[in-house]
């Protein structure tokens, strides 16, 4: 390896949530350790593993020049996201004026549903479900309607078609969040399964607003297929949007973008989400969109990728093999994990409210499942060198699941 994806790195006080924000009391975070327990941070969506050297170099050569005044994007800029989707996603047709700046992904989906929807409007979504859909809807008025995601006789999370129409129909719908890559379930959608959920949009005039945040973070090459590209339906009536902040652990920079080619709704989206002027790039976040987007950032993609299949693969079988009463899917993107213990916290008596608990308390700070509806799981973020990935499984192994029950 090029690149070192080993090192455990020392967070505390450095800004992070995913190790300072335990026990905050707020419901979202997981308890803090007991004493004698170090947290392994396995529940927000970040990594423990430093960024590109391509994007810190980038970044350290423009704090070099130490002016920092008004600015526009540079062509630079365009031109490294043009490049990206064509050598990573297979995109040939993007242009600058189909790119447009935002702050956050999830701010990109409020715009996105206040062009598609009035307040109050029910809006799709697969459920289990990304916490920020909820938190974003709930805050700003939209009405989510879940329609489960299925496990296949293989053991693969599918889309039921026959429910999203009912949905749809019953309530009146005409926009989707849809996730591609799909957190928590961590699918990489397939091309005849975009292509049904196309046909069946398109069917009932649902616009789509296609979250691909997670669209390079690919497990044992899995291949992402962006939804517009699926046809020239989905290419005109969808809303994307991207970010390179889960592939290169940069969320607390700021930065992500949309793209959008049908110009009715990309000037409809860019008003709206002009509105309130505070949706503007940060000059240090453009630069470290370039390093990351670059010839050597791919490198060390191509590398994450490999080290989290790694992750994943050894989490996936060692639940598989270990831990009777509990069903995990194996993730295909994304590097979290969705683990289902309701038969296990059944047999052993144990309420689903408790069962994160008895992991948190051994500082494996695994996320409840009831963040993403669903109550009974627990997503677990392998986003962490290697050997904090074993030996989270060993204190399960010892502490939740094995022989040492009696000291709860
Ligand atoms: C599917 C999905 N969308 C959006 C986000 C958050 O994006 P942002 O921080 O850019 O709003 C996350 C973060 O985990 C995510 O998993």
């Amino acid at each position: 390896m090029r690149f070192d994806f080993n090192t455990i790195p020392d967070r505390r006080g450095r800004d992070a949530i995913a190790v300072d924000g335990l026990g905050d009391g707020s419901g979202f975070a997981p308890a803090a350790p007991m004493d004698g327990f170090d947290s392994i941070p396995l529940w927000v969506a970040d990594m423990s593993f430093a960024t590109a050297p391509s994007v810190t170099s980038a970044i350290h050569e423009r704090v070099d020049h130490p002016f920092f005044g008004y600015y526009e994007a540079s062509d630079a800029y365009y031109q490294a996201i043009i490049d990206w989707h064509r050598t990573r996603k297979d995109v040939s047709d993007l242009v600058r004026e189909h790119i447009g700046y935002e702050n956050g992904v999830l701010g990109g989906v409020v715009s996105a549903l206040n062009v598609l929807c009035s307040k109050g409007d029910n809006v799709l979504v697969h459920s289990p479900t990304y916490v920020g859909f909820t938190a974003v809807c709930n805050a700003n008025g939209y009405k989510l309607v879940h329609s489960p995601l299925v496990l296949d006789v293989e053991g693969v999370w599918r889309m039921d078609f026959d429910d999203m129409e009912r949905r749809i129909i019953e309530n009146h719908i005409h926009a989707v969040i849809f996730c591609s890559p799909h957190n928590p379930c961590g699918r990489v959608w397939e091309r005849w399964e975009l292509e049904r959920a196309m046909e069946l949009f398109e069917r009932h005039d649902v616009w789509v607003i296609s979250d691909e945040i997670w669209s390079d973070i690919l497990l044992d090459g899995h291949k992402h297929i962006p939804t517009q590209q699926v046809n020239d339906w989905a290419h005109e009536h969808t809303i994307a949007l991207y970010a390179p902040s889960k592939t290169f652990n940069l969320a607390g920079l700021i930065g992500s973008y949309h793209v959008i080619y049908n110009t009715w709704l990309r000037d409809r989206v860019d008003k709206e989400q002009s509105l309130s002027h505070y949706n503007s790039q940060n000059v240090l976040s453009m630069h470290a969109l370039i390093g990351a987007y670059s010839e050597e950032g791919a490198a060390w993609t191509d590398e994450l990728c490999q080290v989290l299949s790694k992750n994943a693969s050894y989490a996936y079988e060692h639940i598989r093999d270990k831990y009777p009463g509990v069903t995990c899917a194996r993730a295909e993107g994304t590097y979290v994990l969705l683990a289902d213990c309701r038969a296990w916290c059944d047999e052993h008596d144990v309420s689903y409210d408790e069962f994160p608990h008895r992991g948190w308390a051994v500082g494996v700070t695994w996320h409840d499942g009831a963040l993403f509806e669903c109550p009974g799981f627990v997503r677990i973020a392998v986003s962490v060198p290697y050997s904090q990935v074993v030996e989270a499984f060993s204190r399960l192994d010892k502490f939740v699941f094995g022989v040492s029950e009696a000291r709860f």
